[in-house]
């Protein structure tokens, strides 16, 4: 038996979902815990490309259960696209895969205005959200006025809460914000709909996995965004409303820290971030260009394109620490193949004083200059290496020095989108491949 977490290292988009969808074939249950449609898991089955935003990677495994947890916020219209999206696909053909906690909030319409609105009204000074009304659900959330899974399928519960909070969301909407106001009764309508729609799927998630992991099956946590994004641990406020790092898989599905085997942290050979808000090894130049044109990237869920940089070990031992990963899985490393040399970024300069741990403010992180250490690159195609001795020396000299800088084995390395283009080196659930 063993329970993995999966967490981003970096600023989310590490890849993610290419790796819960290789250990989920270790996995009884794959079990979401926080963030809700602003993720994007994009998974290469052979040669078809399915992205995800709210139903487990694992899905795409028939047989294997799938749950989303109370920590997770969850966008109904959304959610029954993706799940005609998967049925029309050959997945998810049997709905008894995916159970939704009741405790999990609901992005109402109001969310999603709301959270449109404020970016439009910051102008410079805007986040950089996906739009999707996380923020906001959060907020009522931890406000104790949110509307829950539970709530939708009782009909007069639904009813009473939307009906108190509503006024306010209007009041928000049209006399802060300029925006139209929202209308009870087709709200009321809408969701109701979702609700008698979502019943099928309602279960005490936390119940099943206790009692999935007391009679020895092995649990994957499908992390979402990444470490730096955290609400708390995050470059505040460039952050999403969750918690993001291993300790939220823990509160956002009711299982607790003991029951937990492993933390892998999925890291990029490189960074990238969508959205606004410090990446002190930012390039904006050709190099960058380079990385973000091989690695493809361009938001999965936005479609916007994603700032680009040199990795950067001062943000990853954060990202180690604070998660207590137990591994590494390396990802994207065939992104490099062109570099004639790679550099990593091993310290800050900020204000004349070299530092070596990320920095508690976003004022001062936007002060520091990155030092590097430079390796060499290796200049050739690895997409189609399966072992790491057939890896080039410098991607192997590579892999190690990420090993030493952050002080925890890389256990997995992914050089290319499809399943068959990953080094397992060591697998966390304890089978050896
Ligand atoms: P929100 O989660 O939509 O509120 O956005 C807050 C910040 O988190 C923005 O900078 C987003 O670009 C970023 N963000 C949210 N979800 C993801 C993700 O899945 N990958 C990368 N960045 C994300």
């Amino acid at each position: 038996m063993a329970t993995v977490i999966i967490v981003g290292s970096q600023w989310g988009d590490e890849g993610k979902g290419k790796i819960v969808d290789i250990y989920t074939e270790y996995a009884d249950e794959v079990v979401r815990f926080q963030g809700g449609n602003n993720a994007g898991h994009t998974l290469v089955v052979g040669n078809e490309t399915t992205v995800m935003h709210i139903i487990p990677s694992g899905i795409l495994h028939a047989g294997k259960r799938c749950l989303i947890g109370n920590g997770v916020v969850l966008d109904p219209q959304v959610f029954f696209q993706e799940a005609e999206m998967l049925k029309a696909k050959g997945y998810f053909q049997d709905d008894a895969q995916l159970v939704i906690d009741p405790a999990v909030n609901i992005i109402m319409p109001y969310h999603r205005a709301i959270d449109i609105a404020r970016e439009k009204k910051a102008g410079c000074r805007k986040i950089g959200t996906t739009g999707r009304g996380i923020g906001p659900v959060y907020e009522d959330k931890v406000g104790r006025r949110g509307i829950r899974l539970g709530d939708l399928v009782h009909g007069q519960v639904f009813a009473a809460k939307l009906r108190e909070v509503l006024p306010e969301k209007n009041f928000l909407l049209e006399k802060f914000l300029g925006e139209a106001p929202l209308e009870e009764a087709s709200i009321y309508d809408e969701y109701m709909a979702y609700g008698e729609s979502l019943r099928k799927y309602l279960g005490n998630t936390s119940r099943i996995l206790n009692d999935g992991i007391a009679s020895g099956h092995n649990v994957l946590f499908e992390g979402a965004q990444g470490t730096l994004l955290d609400i708390d641990h995050g470059t505040y406020p460039f952050v999403t409303s969750s918690s993001t790092v291993a300790g939220g898989a823990c509160t956002g599905t009711g299982v607790g820290p003991c029951r937990i085997d492993a933390v892998v942290g999925i890291a990029k050979a490189y960074v990238t971030r969508v959205g606004e808000g410090p990446l002190p090894t930012e390039l904006q130049d050709e190099t960058g260009e380079l990385l973000r044109r091989e690695g493809h990237e361009y938001g999965a869920t936005t479609g916007r394109p994603r700032r680009t940089g040199w990795l950067d070990m001062v943000a990853l031992k954060k990202g180690v620490e604070i998660n207590g990963l137990t591994g590494i899985a390396l990802t994207k490393l065939d992104v490099l193949n062109q570099m004639a040399s790679i550099r990593i970024c091993t310290a800050y300069r900020c204000d004349g004083q070299l530092v070596d741990e990320f920095p508690p403010d976003v004022d001062m992180l936007t002060r520091c200059e990155p030092v590097w250490e430079e390796v060499p690159g290796w200049r050739c195609d690895i997409s189609g290496t399966t072992c790491m001795e057939d890896l080039p020396r410098q991607a192997r000299f590579f892999i190690d020095t990420v090993e030493k800088m952050s002080g925890c084995p890389v256990v997995l390395v992914s050089v290319g989108p499809r399943r068959d283009q990953t080094i397992q080196i060591v697998n966390p659930f304890g089978l050896r491949d």
